[in-house]
């Protein structure tokens, strides 16, 4: 299908292109639309390549806008001659990404179309994609620990949040916690294991002074008495201190409710919690959360610190697993169980 000259945006009167004359190359401005939806909204597109391209972005929850600029190439006297529109650009990683089928014909002309566009803004992040690439390229935009290549084959359902959506989270409350606490400096205590991205993420965002202490509570698998108990214990007095809890998640809030009660009894001059995830349908006891960074569905999820017996801890994101992994383990567990090899 030949690529039309001057696309639809570029056509619509909110564009009016008429209106520069360019002296040099330079100084002929690129033209972006501003109406078209931010990420995830759904727009028609010209090729299923680019429809399919941004369906994984969605599953990514990486954000993107289709075609939202185009770019003078070149001109004779006042009139555009050359267009170069961009398929997407993902304003998270100021990137714009041109998608390009296996035809050479096709490659070639992109590749030259590039290369003008460099020449003439040096500074623009775009690339030239084929489908072989997508992968790669999520994996640079954050998706590293996974093993990309293998996606379809892969244990991910679908992702609740993305880097980006957690980083600016974590950050949202490392601002409120630092405002909240002026004047005061914090112990912070983290529950391990889950904790870990949460808590380096977090203390780098709050700008009071602050010292960091762990707890862990023994796994049921670990609990040798019937009751619950700490694995690890604190290493700093507390009596007297500022103390922020801080907890990857919160379900039916039992685990939070044993630890506060242990707390409170250490006499800290204040006890909050911040819990980056809450899954609020499925709370049994009601505990006293101050800091919510997501309230999420009620579906077991894992990545940035929460594990599935241990595994997953390392995706960059939260995500669900497909229900064929635990039938997976099932399985495995009663084949052990039974004496036949998995
Ligand atoms: P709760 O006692 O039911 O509130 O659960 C709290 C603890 O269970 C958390 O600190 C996690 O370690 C673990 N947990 C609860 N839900 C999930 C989940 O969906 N994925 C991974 N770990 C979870």
């Amino acid at each position: 299908m030949p690529e039309p000259l001057l696309p639809e945006l570029l056509r619509s009167p909110a564009a009016p292109l008429e209106a520069s004359t360019p002296a040099s190359p330079r100084s002929l401005p690129p033209v972006t639309s501003a109406s078209h939806p931010l990420a995830f909204g759904r727009v028609a597109f010209a090729h299923p390549a680019e429809a399919e391209f941004a369906q994984l972005l969605d599953f990514y929850r990486v954000a993107w806008l289709y075609e939202p600029t185009s770019f003078p190439l070149r001109w004779e006297g006042d009139r555009i001659t050359e267009m170069f529109t961009p398929d997407f650009y993902l304003p998270e990683y100021d990137l714009y990404v041109e998608l390009t089928t296996m035809k050479q014909s096709l490659i070639t002309r992109k590749h030259r179309k590039l290369r003008r566009i460099r020449e003439l803004h040096p500074d623009l992040n775009v690339v030239l994609l084929t489908r072989r690439d997508y992968y790669e390229l999520l994996a640079r935009v954050g998706y590293g620990a996974v093993e990309i290549t293998s996606l379809p084959e892969q244990d991910i359902e679908r992702i609740l949040c993305s880097p980006t959506e957690i980083a600016a989270r974590v950050a949202a409350l490392g601002h409120q916690i630092s405002l909240d606490y002026a004047g005061r400096s914090i112990v912070v205590v983290g529950l391990l294991k889950g904790v870990t991205y949460f808590l380096a993420d977090l203390t780098r965002a709050i700008t009071r002074p602050l010292a960091i202490d762990y707890l862990a509570v023994a796994p049921p698998d670990e609990r040798q008495t019937d009751r619950v108990r700490f694995a690890k214990d604190l290493d700093l007095d507390i009596a007297g201190r500022h103390v922020l809890l801080i907890e990857d998640i919160v379900t039916t809030g039992l685990t939070l409710d044993f630890v506060l009660n242990r707390l409170r009894q250490r006499q800290p001059a204040s006890l909050e919690v911040c819990a980056l995830f809450d899954k609020r349908e499925r709370r049994l006891i009601d505990v006293p959360v101050l800091y919510t960074g997501f309230e999420i569905p009620n579906a077991y999820v894992v990545g940035y610190g929460l594990d599935y017996r241990q595994l997953y801890r390392n995706l960059p994101f939260l995500c669900v697993l497909k229900p064929e992994v635990y039938a997976r383990d099932h399985a495995a567990r009663l084949a052990a169980v039974n004496g036949h090899p998995r």
